[in-house]
């Protein structure tokens, strides 16, 4: 005999109270429950929708789920939860054409920290939990998409006709380990120095997020060059972005040049998602970055420890290899990007304003 009480706008009702583990609000406020199922014999079956493929809190979400319902209800069977997903996002480039839920940035104060290796791991991870991803490559002086990932082959363009007659130009973006990719590097020689001026950069940038074929992408994740603001300031000017991911290495003189980034992105209006450590380890020391992201009251977004196979897989045009099975760096990699991927979630629920840091 079932109990009557046991329908399913109770169990819902009790579902949405339970506080997400990893956003702490309640399911039913970040509209994540929509719906239950009570059966005849009265197995429940709760559908959960996530912000996003890279969440961590799925047991979490069923335990809490499991303890809640069977404490209200003894005697039910163990409910089954169902997880799908649902990207949320800032949408914000319908102006220039860009059906891109969020748009990230992975920058650093300083030169050669990993920044490529963490923006080439953060398309590639989020594209191994099931989101649509695409890497666009900001650094057109030293290019290193199409290298890591050993992509090859220049981007076709495409003319089309516009409803007015217009002929315009769309590029295809290379596509490798099934993300979209856009880089200078497919356009010029590895050894062809170019010099791009200001105005020139500005363009080409613009070209790149406009003119490209992204289609419809949950994230588009840029890589930055290191040094100067110019082209935050570009991608500022151009859309909302979700956020930037600060790199940083372990040692004091590079966490002093990442507040010096943080205090660059906030500058040009662009939101700091937090600080990743790269290259953790022996050499360098670890925990430099977590302890300075607390300084700043900045989310701390994990650690990759510094590991040959990182960068020989780099080198040798194999980064989606750090994700296989056993691969050292994976459990770290995929762990860096659930952080981050949490945290643009997050970020979507705070207010548009953004907090003055008076440290900087
Ligand atoms: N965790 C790691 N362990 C070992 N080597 C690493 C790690 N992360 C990055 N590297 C290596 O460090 C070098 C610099 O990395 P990368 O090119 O990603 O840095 P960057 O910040 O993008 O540099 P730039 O400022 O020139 O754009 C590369 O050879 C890369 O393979
Ligand atoms: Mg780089």
């Amino acid at each position: 005999m079932t109990n009557p009480d046991l329908t399913e706008s109770a169990v819902l009702d009790l579902v949405r109270s339970i506080p997400d583990p990893e956003l702490a609000r309640p399911l039913g406020q970040l509209k994540m429950a929509p719906a239950a199922t009570v059966r005849p014999d009265g197995t429940v079956e709760v559908d959960i929708v996530l912000p996003t493929p890279a969440y961590p809190g799925r047991e979490r979400i069923t335990e809490a789920i499991a303890r809640k319902l069977t404490t209200r209800f003894p005697g039910i069977p163990q409910p089954v939860v169902k997880f799908s997903h649902f990207v949320q996002g800032k949408n914000t480039g319908g102006a220039i054409g860009l059906t891109v839920k969020n748009v990230v940035a992975v920058g650093s104060g300083k030169g050669g920290v990993g920044k490529s290796t963490i923006a080439a791991s953060l398309a590639l991870g989020l594209k191994h939990f099931g989101a649509k991803v695409g890497l666009m490559d900001a650094d057109v002086y030293g290019p290193s998409v199409p290298h890591l990932l050993g992509a090859h082959g220049e981007p076709a363009m495409l003319e089309r006709t516009a409803p007015d007659g217009q002929v315009y130009h769309r590029i295809q973006p290379v596509e490798a380990d099934g993300l979209k990719l856009m880089s200078i590097g497919f356009m010029v020689k590895p050894d062809q120095a170019v010099i791009w001026r200001g105005p020139m950069l500005h363009k080409l940038l613009t070209q790149f997020l406009q003119q490209t074929d992204w289609g419809e992408l949950d994230y588009l994740i840029i890589d930055l060059p290191p040094g100067t603001g110019d082209v935050s300031l570009t991608l500022s000017q151009l859309l909302g972005l979700s956020g930037a991911v600060v790199v940083c290495t372990p040692q004091q003189v590079a966490l002093l040049d990442a507040v010096k980034a943080i205090s660059m992105f906030r500058q040009v209006k662009i939101p700091v998602l937090g600080i990743v450590e790269n290259m953790s380890g022996d050499i360098f020391g670890r925990g430099g970055a977590k302890k300075k992201a607390e300084e700043l009251g900045l989310p701390f977004l994990g650690e990759v420890p510094i590991e040959a196979d990182v960068r020989i897989k780099g080198d040798d045009g194999q980064m989606a290899a750090l994700f296989a099975e056993g691969s050292p760096a994976r459990p770290h990699l995929l762990n860096v990007c659930e952080r981050i991927a949490i945290q643009i979630a997050k970020s979507l629920l705070e207010s548009p304003q953004m907090p003055t840091l008076e440290i900087l």
